[in-house]
């Protein structure tokens, strides 16, 4: 057979073969075995040798004319395989955002996040206190050295000064100005901007310089409590108390109070509660006490009315402070302080 007369076959099955190709790496292969250098049409391209100059010219058109028909065939048929191959992918990774988890009628709620165990323990106090006719009054949390000591009946030269490990902030004259220490400057502030009687409240942030570990942490929270007007007795001060132990850990808590010292009141006294593990039994939450050590309190002393211009003749008080991350541990029963402030979602979502 001719030359000519070997194309029109090998193109017939050309044609075949790339209409029956189901994928690109099967094309690509189909590719090389029709136009590479071992294909039909490079055979017919070494048998030309042997022909005239005049046949051979024909011959060489027909097999351009084969080969270019054949690439153009290959370039469809990529075209369709290569399209229908993306199709395959985006169906493959298509993400129904419309579908409904198994066993929900509406869908998965996002998730909300909710208050701070600490804040929630901070509403709730406000809440009983309140409720037992108390106002609430907030001070800021960088204080000046008279607000945070020397109103409070301590002096720069007072031993008390070490009772508390102070952050200075670097403004005004050296450890002038300073992060309060305890929300009891914020009494201060109640007092001069207001008139007994006063009833009042103050929940805060306070620092100190406090290494961190179990039990401490250098920025805390406190609420103070103040109370001033005309005979007001530490019976009213341990009634108080007692009330709200009661409203706040519910009944069967109850409150104490021990001699100690606080240069701002006078009497005054350390504050227990029932412990509210062993609900007084004894257990290794409270020592085997029976008791939690809260705060301290006691009766306004005369010089703190002096400093507010306050006639300690006529006025009377009482006032106390304890920490709120103290109180939310203990209710919630959280043995390490860090833990509030660790941001781990799995220990803040218990609460
Ligand atoms: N400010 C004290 C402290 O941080 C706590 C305190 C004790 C507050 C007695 C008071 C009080 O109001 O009367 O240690």
């Amino acid at each position: 057979m001719t030359v000519i007369g070997q194309i029109e076959p090998i193109q017939a099955r050309a044609r075949a073969g790339i209409a029956a190709v189901a994928t690109l790496d099967d094309l690509r292969d189909l590719e090389a075995e029709l136009l590479g250098r071992r294909s039909a049409l490079a055979g017919l391209k070494s048998a030309m040798a042997s022909l005239s100059p005049e046949e051979r010219r024909e011959a060489g058109q027909a097999l351009n004319a084969a080969r270019t028909a054949i690439a153009a065939l290959l370039g469809d048929r990529r075209a369709v395989l290569e399209s229908a191959e993306m199709q395959r992918r985006l169906e493959a990774e298509r993400l129904d955002l419309t579908e409904i988890p198994a066993g929900s009628r509406h869908g998965r709620a996002p998730e909300r996040g909710h208050l701070h165990v600490v804040t929630q323990a901070r509403d709730h106090l406000e809440d009983v206190f309140v409720g037992m006719g108390f106002t609430v009054a907030e001070g800021p949390e960088v204080e000046t050295d008279w607000y945070n000591f020397e109103a409070l009946n301590i002096p720069s030269w007072h031993p008390a000064r070490g009772m508390f490990d102070t952050l200075y902030v670097e403004l005004g004259e050296p450890e002038s100005i300073l992060l309060r220490t305890h929300t009891s400057p914020v009494q201060i502030r109640v007092m001069e901007g207001g008139e007994p009687p006063i009833f009042s409240i103050m929940p805060g942030r306070v620092y100190r310089r406090d290494t961190t570990d179990a039990s401490h942490l250098p920025n805390f929270h406190q609420i103070e409590g103040l109370v001033v007007d005309r005979g007001i007795s530490f019976a009213d001060l341990a009634g108080t108390i007692d009330a709200f132990t009661e409203a706040y850990f519910g009944r069967g808590i109850h409150s104490r109070l021990r001699p100690s010292y606080f240069p701002f009141t006078e009497p005054s006294a350390e504050l227990d509660i029932t412990c509210v593990v062993c609900e007084g039994s004894g257990c290794p939450t409270c020592g085997r006490t029976g008791w939690l050590e809260l705060g301290g309190c006691g009766m306004v002393h005369p010089n703190v009315f002096r400093a507010v211009g306050y006639d300690p003749e006529v006025w009377s008080g009482f006032a106390f402070g304890f920490g709120i991350d103290r109180l939310a541990m203990m209710r919630h029963n959280i043995d390490d302080i860090r833990e509030l402030v660790s941001n781990d979602i799995r220990f803040l979502e218990q609460f």
